[in-house]
């Protein structure tokens, strides 16, 4: 499903999150062991399958705390029962070692989707894609709150590289300036505009690379 899994780690103090464990922990694990990082957090954007499906795992092999969006820790506590997991209402700030991550929160694709904000990246989920977004016809979508969550996207500084949660694109991240210039998504004028897109027959999706 080409998803992307990311480490975020302090390598001084060899601290580390992952963000969306889905598939492959026993990788993500060794990854982060080879270079010495003690995984202590997971950052979850949103509680599809395809972004939740190795919580549990990797709570059982490292303790890691779990954060996801507040209105979305019911359906994560089903999924990783033993899990200990913070709700975020959205301002947060994670430490991870010496490093701050904020929580940016941005539903519409899910009804409590968070994006993750650390030094100058941002971590989006299915909220925003290289050249897409993401799709508002799952329960708890909406695309009017999607707009004003990429909205709030697009407020950050343009030379914010952005990590999104799935290789649908001409490559694997980009920058907010560069979404705002092409993402078809987010040149839209209006609420009204995206929201006709998104929701009619002929949704642009991303153009992906040839491999
Ligand atoms: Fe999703």
């Amino acid at each position: 499903m080409s998803n992307f899994n990311e480490l975020i780690a302090d390598n001084n103090l060899l601290e580390c999150a992952v963000v969306d464990p889905a598939f492959e922990v026993d990788r993500l694990l060794r990854e982060a062991k080879t270079r010495g990082w003690k995984i202590t957090t997971i950052l979850v954007t949103h509680t599809h399958h395809d972004h939740i499906d190795g919580v549990a795992d990797m709570v059982k092999a490292t303790g890691a705390r779990v954060y996801v969006g507040a209105g979305e820790v019911e359906t994560l506590k089903r999924a990783a029962p033993m899990a200990d997991i913070v709700g975020l209402e959205g301002g947060e700030e994670i430490a991870i070692g010496g490093l701050t991550i904020e929580a940016l929160p941005t539903p519409g694709h899910t009804v409590a989707g968070t994006s993750y904000i650390v030094e100058g990246n941002v971590f989006t989920g299915d909220t925003l894609f290289i050249g897409g977004c993401g799709r508002t016809d799952f329960p708890g979508g909406d695309a009017p709150t999607l707009w004003r969550s990429l909205q709030r996207l697009a407020a950050l500084p343009e030379e914010t590289r952005v990590y999104p949660g799935h290789d649908y694109g001409q490559t694997p991240t980009s920058t907010i300036g560069w979404e705002k210039s092409a993402n078809p998504y987010l040149l839209c004028k209006s609420e009204e505009e995206f929201v006709a897109l998104r929701t009619g027959k002929n949704a642009p999706r991303p153009q992906k690379r040839a491999k």
